[in-house]
C-alpha cells in the first residue's frame, strides 16, 4: 500500500462488485439483503460467511475473516495487497500508474539492495561449489547429511576465510563497499575508512521473502566456536520478525496440508524439508511476532509448534502462544525427547518419524494443562488457583464458544472445581473475545471489557452514520482510544471527515494496511445489532472513554506523586497535586453530568 494513489483504489472499488467477485470463486446463496456461503477460510458445515452488496464487504461470523474486495483476493489467492489491486484493476479496466515512475529514487535503491543480495548469494554459492575453496563447507555439510539437492534448493553458500572476499568480488562488478555496507554485508573498519566482510569462514543461509527474493543472510561457523550464528542486520529490505525462514519453499505444501510446522533453526527446517516434511518454517530462534503469524495465515489457520525438551516446560514460551490464538489460529504442540532438536530427530528417525511425532501433537489447551498438572498439586487450593490462573488467559482467547465451553468443562472436571465459579473467573480475564455486552443495561463504568465495547460501539456508529463522526471528534482525540486497531480506524475516519470525503466502510478499509482493521470493520458493520437511540449510545460511550482515560491518568499521577514524595521533591509534588485536583474536578463533573442525564 502507499504506492498507488487512494483515488485509484477508490475508483477500482467503485467499479467492482464484491458479490460478483466472490461468486466467481465460491457459490453464493441469496439470504435477505445479503449472500451466504460456507466460509472458504475455515471448515464449516453451516454457512456463516456473508457478503453484503450494500456495504461491499464480506465477513465470516465463524472465523472472523472479513474486509473489502481487495482483502478477499489477498486471502483467497494468497497474494499481497499490490497484486490484489492489479487483479481487480485488470477486471475493472482501471489503469494503474507505474510504480517506478512515482518513486524513482527509493525504488531504485531498494532494487539495488535486492540485486546486491543476489550477487552476494551467487558469490557464496560459487565458493561452495568450487572444489578448492568450498572444501571445509562441503565436509561440514556432508557430516550433517545435507544433500546436494538441498544445497541447491536452499541456495546454501560459503564465505571464505578472508576479510575481503565479497568486497573484492563486488568491486570487480562495480559495486562499492559503501552499498555493501548498506546491504549489511560489509562493516566499516574502526582504524581507517576501509570496510571488511561481515561473514567470514561461515556456512551461508540466504533468507528469502515469500516471493523468493533474498532479503538477508544467516551464517554459521563450521565448528564449535562462538557466536554460532551471525545474521544480517536490519536493512531497508529486512526487518527482523517479519519473515519466516523457508516460507518461500514451504508455502504450497503448507496450503496443501493446511497446517504449518514451526521449528527454531535453519538446520531444523532444512533437514525436515529434505526428509519430505515440506510444510515447515523456522522462526530463527525468536518468539513469534504478529507479522509472522499474519504471514502464515495467508496459507493456513493451523500451527504445530515443535519444542525441544528444555523449552517444553517453560510457561513463558507457552504464554507467547496466546497471541496465535488471538489471531484466530489453532495451535498444537509437540515436545522432543531430551537432547534432540528437529534436525537431530530427523537424522535418527527420518522424515516419516518426525511426521508421526508432529501428527501426535497436543492442542495448546491440553498441552498446557498436562504441564501444569505435573508442576502444581491439583488437590490443594493453591495448586488449583495457580493452574486456573495460567489456563484462563489462554481459554479466554479461544474465539469458538463451543470449544471454549467444552474446555472450561474439562478444566473444572480435572481440577474438581465448580464450573460456574470458573466461568465467573473467566469473565474477569480480559481477552480479545471475552466480553459480552447489552447496550441498554447499566454496567460498571470501569471494567476494561466495557471500555472496549464502548470503543467498538463508537466506531460502529461512526461507520454507519458519517454525520456522527463530527460529534465524536469534538469530544475525543483519536489517541483517546485504547485499542490499537480501533485507534487506527478512528484516525482514518477523522481524516475522511475533515476532508469532507464520503465515509464508506469498504473504502475506509483500503486506507488501512494491516489485517485486523478490515476484519474488525467488517465484523462491526455486519453485526445486526440495531442501536435504538444512536445519540444516547454515542453520548454514553464518549463518557465511558473519557472516564477511563481520566482513571488511567489519575493512576499515573498517583505513582508520580508517590515518587515525588519519596524524593522530597516539593516543587514537583506541588505541581502534581495541582494536576491531580484538576483531574478529580473533571471526573466529578462527568459523574454529575451523568446523574443529571439519568434523572
Ligand atoms: N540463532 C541465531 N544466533 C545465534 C544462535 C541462534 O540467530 N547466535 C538462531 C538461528 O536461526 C538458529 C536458531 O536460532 O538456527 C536456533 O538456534 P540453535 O538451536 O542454537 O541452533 P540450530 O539451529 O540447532 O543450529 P545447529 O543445528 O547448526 O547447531
Ligand atoms: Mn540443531
Amino acid at each position: 500500500m502507499g504506492l498507488i494513489p487512494q483515488n485509484v483504489l477508490d475508483d477500482i472499488l467503485d467499479k467492482s462488485d464484491i458479490v460478483e467477485l466472490i461468486a466467481s470463486y465460491i457459490p453464493l446463496k441469496k439470504s435477505g439483503r445479503n449472500f451466504k456461503a460456507n466460509c472458504p477460510f475455515h471448515h464449516e458445515k453451516t454457512p456463516s460467511f456473508t457478503v453484503s452488496p450494500d456495504k461491499q464487504i464480506y465477513h465470516c461470523f465463524g472465523c472472523g475473516a472479513g474486509g473489502n474486495a481487495f482483502n478477499f483476493l489477498m486471502k483467497y489467492e494468497r497474494v499481497e495487497f499490490i497484486d490484489a489491486v492489479k487483479v481487480l484493476a485488470h477486471k475493472t479496466n482501471v489503469m494503474l500508474p507505474s510504480v517506478e515512475e512515482r518513486l524513482p529514487e527509493e525504488s531504485s535503491f531498494i532494487k539495488d539492495l535486492y540485486k546486491i543480495n543476489e550477487l552476494a548469494a551467487s558469490y557464496y554459492t560459487s565458493n561452495l561449489l568450487n572444489q578448492d575453496t568450498g572444501k571445509p563447507a562441503h565436509t561440514y555439510l556432508a557430516r550433517r547429511n545435507v544433500s546436494k539437492e538441498s544445497i541447491v534448493k536452499f541456495r546454501l553458500g560459503y564465505s571464505i576465510n578472508a576479510w575481503d572476499g565479497l568486497l573484492k568480488y563486488a568491486r570487480q562488478r562495480g559495486v562499492s563497499p559503501d552499498i555493501l555496507n548498506k546491504a549489511g554485508l560489509a562493516l566499516p573498519s574502526s582504524k581507517d575508512n576501509s570496510f571488511y566482510d561481515r561473514f567470514r569462514h561461515r556456512l551461508i543461509f540466504p533468507i528469502f521473502d515469500s516471493k523468493d527474493k533474498i532479503i538477508a543472510f544467516g551464517a554459521r561457523v563450521l565448528d564449535d566456536s562462538l557466536p554460532k550464528y551471525v545474521n544480517s542486520p536490519e536493512t531497508p529490505i529486512y526487518t527482523k520478525g517479519r519473515h519466516l525462514y523457508g516460507l518461500n519453499l514451504a508455502k504450497s505444501a503448507i496450503a496443501q496440508a493446511d497446517y504449518v510446522i514451526i521449528v527454531e533453526g535453519y538446520m531444523d527446517m532444512i533437514s525436515a524439508y529434505q526428509g519430505g516434511v515440506e510444510n515447515i518454517v523456522a522462526s530463527c530462534g525468536t518468539a513469534l511476532t504478529t507479522e509472522q503469524i499474519r504471514l502464515l495465515k495467508r496459507f493456513t489457520n493451523e500451527v504445530v509448534m515443535v519444542y525441544d525438551a528444555d523449552q517444553a516446560g517453560q510457561m513463558a514460551s507457552l504464554r507467547n502462544l496466546d497471541i496465535l490464538i488471538t489471531e484466530g489460529l489453532s495451535v498444537r504442540l509437540v515436545s522432543l525427547p531430551t537432547g534432540e532438536d528437529p534436525d537431530s530427530y530427523v537424522n535418527k528417525f527420518g522424515g516419516s518419524g518426525f511426521r508421526k511425532l508432529v501428527e501426535n501433537a497436543k492442542d495448546l489447551f491440553s498441552y498446557k494443562l498436562d504441564l501444569l498438572l505435573q508442576k502444581y498439586k491439583k488437590n490443594t487450593p493453591e495448586g488449583k488457583t495457580k493452574i486456573v490462573s495460567e489456563m484462563l488467559p489462554t481459554l479466554s482467547r479461544i474465539p469458538n464458544a463451543v470449544l471454549k465451553s467444552s474446555y472450561l468443562k474439562k478444566l473444572a472436571q480435572d481440577l474438581d472445581i465448580d464450573e460456574e465459579a470458573l466461568k465467573i473467573e473467566l469473565q474477569k480475564v480480559r481477552g480479545a473475545y471475552s466480553y459480552s455486552y447489552e447496550p441498554d443495561t447499566k454496567q460498571k463504568l470501569d471494567s476494561s471489557g466495557v471500555m472496549k465495547v464502548a470503543e467498538r460501539i463508537l466506531v460502529t456508529l461512526m461507520l454507519e452514520d458519517s454525520k456522527l463522526v463530527g460529534n465524536v471528534m469534538k469530544e475525543l482525540d483519536y489517541e483517546a482510544f485504547q485499542d490499537g486497531t480501533i485507534r487506527k480506524i478512528v484516525k482514518v475516519l477523522y481524516d475522511f471527515y475533515r476532508e469532507g470525503k464520503d465515509i464508506t466502510p469498504n473504502k475506509i478499509i483500503s486506507y488501512l494496511d494491516d489485517e485486523s482493521s478490515p476484519e474488525l470493520i467488517s465484523e462491526l458493520i455486519s453485526d445486526t445489532h440495531i442501536y435504538n437511540d444512536k445519540e444516547k449510545n454515542l453520548r454514553d460511550c464518549i463518557k465511558w472513554v473519557k472516564h477511563s482515560l481520566l482513571k488511567d491518568r489519575l493512576k499515573i499521577l498517583q505513582t508520580e506523586i508517590r515518587a515525588a514524595e519519596v524524593n522530597n521533591d516539593h516543587a514537583r509534588l506541588k505541581e502534581l497535586l495541582n494536576q491531580y485536583s484538576t483531574l478529580i474536578k473533571e471526573r466529578n463533573f462527568i459523574c454529575a453530568e451523568e446523574k443529571r442525564s439519568e434523572n
